[in-house]
């Protein structure tokens, strides 16, 4: 067990020195750090977002900003933290002024996200918000219809939650947020059962 944790780790940091090598788009040159992704590489359930935002971009972390703490509120609700799970985003590097990610850029990034997901190899994958389910599920995701379904893909689970940016400018959804973390919650639960 300890084996395969340290394996994982090893490759993770093996991907993450290709990023910071990468200069594929130029988010390279006007990012402050690359912002990886954090947590536990054996982790069960993996969150993807959409790209480092200025705290994101400042401490080389995702989702440490106003959205990642309320992130950190409903993995409380579920009995988690942040160090039960990975946390990663489409793109590595900031885009300027919090712009959406260009499909370019995405492209761009993509592969490294794929190395990094082929490694952690999660039972559950779960998109923060439509940018990253348009990228991830499928490019005509509609988030207000289509949040908390499940989507199949290989071996992975998939589910698209709001962005948690979303909730903090339209906090009538945090219902809706709370359901869907429900049944990943319920998901977690029989997957442990079936192990
Ligand atoms: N929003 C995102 O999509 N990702 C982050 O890391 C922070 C904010």
């Amino acid at each position: 067990m300890s084996n395969s944790i340290s394996s994982k780790a090893e490759r993770l940091s093996e991907i993450k020195e290709e990023c910071l090598k990468c200069q594929k788009c130029p988010l390279a040159k006007t990012r402050t750090n690359l912002v990886f992704g954090k947590g536990d590489p054996e982790a069960k359930l993996m969150f993807i977002g959409e790209a480092p935002g200025e705290q994101e971009d400042l401490s080389g972390l995702p989702f440490v900003g106003a959205a990642g703490k309320l992130l950190d509120k409903y993995l409380g609700f579920i009995g988690l933290t942040s160090d039960d799970v990975y946390i990663a985003n489409i793109l590595k590097c900031r885009p300027p002024k919090n712009r959406d990610p260009l499909p370019e850029e995405e492209d761009a990034c993509i592969d490294h996200l794929r190395a990094q997901t082929a490694v952690i190899s999660p039972r559950i994958i779960v998109c923060l918000g439509r940018i990253a389910a348009m990228r991830i599920i499928k490019s005509d995701f509609r988030i207000t219809k289509e949040h908390g379904l499940w989507f199949k893909k290989g071996n992975y689970m998939i589910m698209a939650v709001y962005h948690p940016a979303a909730l903090l400018r339209d906090p009538q959804r945090k219902e809706e947020m709370l359901m869907d973390f429900r049944k990943i919650e319920a998901a977690l639960e029989s997957i442990s059962d079936s192990e």
